[in-house]
């Protein structure tokens, strides 16, 4: 059994990792916003589709990173 100290050290880790994922999450999200943004000012067809196409690739980092969150770790 860990002692106190170690437990403690343990729950803080726990808390900085969550905190840590939720700030990826955002940042994430920041991008999708971004790249969305980036996309509507963009006139050619295949460029907009590609910069709305790596916004879908964000989202779904930020998707991974909540499947992260709810996991035991
Ligand atoms: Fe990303």
């Amino acid at each position: 059994m860990p002692d106190e100290s170690m437990m403690s050290r343990k729950d803080f880790n726990h808390k900085e990792f969550k905190n840590l994922v939720k700030e990826a999450i955002a940042d994430e999200l920041s991008a999708v916003a971004m790249y969305v943004q980036m996309a509507n000012m963009v006139k050619n067809p295949v460029l907009r589709a590609i910069i709305f196409s790596i916004a879908g690739d964000e989202y779904n980092h930020a998707r991974t990173w909540m499947t992260i969150l709810e996991q035991e770790f």
